[in-house]
């Protein structure tokens, strides 16, 4: 009996102890899991848990909890790196993008909105749109937006010479948050400069009033005088002078509308101009040859630099078209009996061409515009000499086209000095 009672109590003692173990290792099991549960919970999704000296049940939860920290570091790691390529998207576009919170205070902005406003993200984040954007028309819009989900789009200018075109897309707020009940809405502004777009159209549309206006005082003296003549009852003498004057208005329509097709050539075959070399003192021969029975009318001696051979990179007809330009500008803006004088510098890669007189010159306020389409200086002598005020701006646009620079150097009085550059060749084979 007492043996029985002896194995007994040691029976039990033992499996006493053995339940006590199994209790504390299930408990530091529990703790061990919370604590890498709390590790989670705080973000340290790097967290994993360890097999040592465990058990194959234990094994299996610990490889559970490790998959499913990985999982959650993977995804995360994914939304993270969406968000930064959305992020670099709208730092780089060209776009301004601006996001409005419910509140009507500003989220976020980009860099193209920074720029565009000249206001560093500082002076925008949480700012009340009112106080960052200080427009009434827009600024009603956005509320609109942010009320009602108004969409709006209408164009505003910023400050000198810059417009801008915006438009709010407002987004509904309720999904996202649920204390947004109140059907407000956030509102992305997008927004994007147009200056450069409003500046071609004002261009355009003055280029058009410009040339109206060029065509219409010959179109007037043509009819006034062809009407007198219908009328009979004129003199041989008038008769003779109307006709004349209608002949001269009728060249002048005529320069006109080859410059403007000439111009218009220029601009439809900006991209393709295909330079070659050429003979530069060919070319001016050639031009010097065009302008002489002018040159002569005026007695006016046309002065050439020594023959050399020099080649350019140009395009001939091109490079004609900009001799004869300056050539005339020269003969016709200088007194009878001057001299026009054509000189070169070369210079390492370019050849500085000047075209020089002594003629009445350039006023200094004048001289920045001289290239300027239909910029005359001198009114009354470019009508009567029947220029059309398109020829210098031909000329520029020509030599930048080939890649060189103009300009002018000029003394009201004592004369002018138009310039051009072009690539040189090196003359070595
Ligand atoms: N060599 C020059 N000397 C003085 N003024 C010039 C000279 N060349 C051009 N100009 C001025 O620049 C204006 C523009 O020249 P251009 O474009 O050739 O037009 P235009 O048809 O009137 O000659 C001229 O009207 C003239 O007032
Ligand atoms: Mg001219």
């Amino acid at each position: 009996m007492i043996p029985f009672a002896i194995g007994l109590g040691v029976g039990l003692a033992i499996g006493a102890l053995f339940a006590l173990w199994q209790m504390s290792w299930f408990r530091s099991l529990r703790r061990y899991l919370l604590d890498a549960m709390d590790a989670i919970v705080q973000g340290r999704y790097d967290v994993r848990m360890y097999e040592y000296r465990s058990r194959p049940a234990e094994i299996a939860i610990f490889r559970h909890f490790n998959r499913m920290a990985e999982r959650i570091q993977e995804t995360l790691a994914d939304l993270s790196q969406e968000r930064d390529i959305l992020r670099h998207i709208l730092q780089n576009m060209t776009t301004g993008v601006i996001y409005l919170r419910s509140d009507g205070q500003v989220q976020m902005v980009n860099h193209a909105a920074e720029r565009l406003f000249r206001r560093p993200v500082e002076q925008w984040k949480d700012r009340d749109h009112w106080t960052v954007f200080r427009n009434y028309q827009l600024g009603s819009a956005i509320d609109h937006a942010l009320l009602f989900g108004t969409p709006w789009s209408g164009e505003f200018q910023i400050r000198d010479g810059v417009t801008v075109a915006v438009r709010l897309v407002p987004i509904s707020a309720a999904p996202r948050m649920r204390n947004k009940a109140d059907g407000r809405h956030d509102v992305l502004m997008l927004v994007n400069d147009v200056s450069e777009w409003r500046r071609l159209e004002r261009m355009r549309s003055d280029f058009v009033a410009n040339v109206s206006h060029e065509l219409k005082t010959p179109i007037a003296a043509i009819r006034g005088f062809a009407e007198t003549l219908l009328d009979g009852d004129v003199d041989e003498e008038a008769r003779e002078k109307f006709l004349r004057t209608i002949y001269e208005e009728s060249l002048r329509m005529g320069n006109l509308v080859s410059d403007l097709l000439e111009l218009s050539k220029l601009e439809a075959s900006d991209s393709h101009v295909d330079p070659v070399a050429v003979d530069l003192y060919e070319v001016l021969v050639r031009a010097v040859d065009r302008v002489r029975p002018v040159a002569n009318e005026k007695e006016i001696t046309i002065e050439l630099p020594r023959e050399q051979r020099l080649h350019v990179w140009a395009e001939p007809d091109l490079l004609l078209q900009v001799f004869l330009n300056l050539l005339t500008n020269a003969i016709h803006y200088s007194p009878p009996k001057s001299r026009v004088c054509v000189t070169w510098d070369v210079l390492v890669d370019r050849v500085k061409v000047h075209v020089k007189d002594n003629g009445i010159g350039i006023p200094k306020e004048s001289l920045p515009r001289v290239f300027e389409r239909f910029y005359r200086v001198h009114k009354d002598r470019s009508r009567a000499s029947g220029g059309t005020g398109l020829g210098l701006a031909i000329v520029k646009h020509i030599v930048t086209a080939l890649g060189g620079e103009v300009g002018v150097e000029s003394e009201e009085g004592k004369g002018s000095d138009f310039w051009f550059t072009l690539s040189r060749l090196d003359a070595r084979p």
